[in-house]
């Protein structure tokens, strides 16, 4: 399996990154047979969120992989945090993203993340209060590196310039074959239609120009998880 540095982690992930947004609606048998697969395939990389079956996805998880530290080691573990669970609000305060990030870390049943995204922005958080709750789950080991999800650039400015040499290693943005607006609207700049429409402020330049890895979420679906769009006759 092909790796890559994940931004300016130093961390080799592999290229494919295991999504794990509906283990929930596994039993535990089933994830496991899902997560031996994956592991055989060389893909030892998880994305997690505690969102995710309102923390189901992360309990069956653990269950399935039989976490313990000789697992611990052989796989890499990501999370998000900061929409609330069960309500239509992001929180990015200090306080929600530390306990966000023990939840999630008791779920995994391990004592640290690899990786900690924030799942969408707060658009009127305060900057330093994630620059201060990134510095103390790094000082205590609890998360060795952190990213973003859905994010502009200007919103990772933002953020970056609170955050100093703390680098913002991740942007998991929606992106698959028939969602791939981030690629096509560089395709058609200064044209006189909807596709030249800049809807993300150049987040494809800006990533690769900062070196923060773009993860592509919901590769296999069409629209917002209208569903797949593989042997789907709409999509010849
Ligand atoms: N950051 C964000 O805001 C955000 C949002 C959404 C998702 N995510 C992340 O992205 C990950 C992937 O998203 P997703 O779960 O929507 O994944 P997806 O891969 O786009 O879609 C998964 C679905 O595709 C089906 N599928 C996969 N391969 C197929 C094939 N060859 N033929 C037919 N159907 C196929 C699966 O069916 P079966 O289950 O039947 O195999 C499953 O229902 C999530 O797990 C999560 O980690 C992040």
């Amino acid at each position: 399996m092909k790796t890559i540095k994940l931004g300016k982690s130093n961390v080799d992930v592999p290229v494919i990154a295991v999504g794990c947004m509906r283990m929930a609606d596994k039993s535990v048998e089933e994830a496991r047979a899902f997560l031996d697969t994956a592991m055989g395939a060389g893909l030892n990389f998880f994305d997690h969120a505690d969102l995710y079956g309102g923390g189901k996805s992360e309990e069956i998880f653990s269950k399935a992989i039989g976490m313990n530290d000789d697992v611990r080691e052989k796989i890499i573990l990501q999370s998000k945090c900061g929409i609330c669970p069960g309500k239509v609000m992001f929180d990015f305060s200090k306080e929600h993203i530390i306990k966000s990030t023990e939840g999630i870390l008791k779920r995994l049943n391990t004592d640290y993340l690899d990786f900690l995204l924030l799942h969408r922005p707060d658009t009127l958080y305060e900057p330093e209060e994630v620059a201060e709750a990134f510095a103390l789950l790094k000082d205590s080991g609890k998360v060795k590196h952190f990213g973003v999800s859905n994010q502009n650039p200007m919103q990772m400015r933002l953020l970056q310039k609170y955050l100093g040499d703390e680098p913002i290693c991740a942007n998991q943005l929606q992106f698959s074959i028939t969602d791939c607006h981030i690629v096509k609207q560089g395709l058609y700049v200064n044209m006189r239609e909807d596709n030249a429409i800049d809807r993300d402020g150049g987040v494809l330049e800006y990533c690769r120009y900062e070196d923060i890895t773009i993860q592509a979420w919901s590769p296999f679906q069409y629209g917002f998880f209208e569903g797949v769009y593989v042997d789907n006759p709409d999509f010849p």
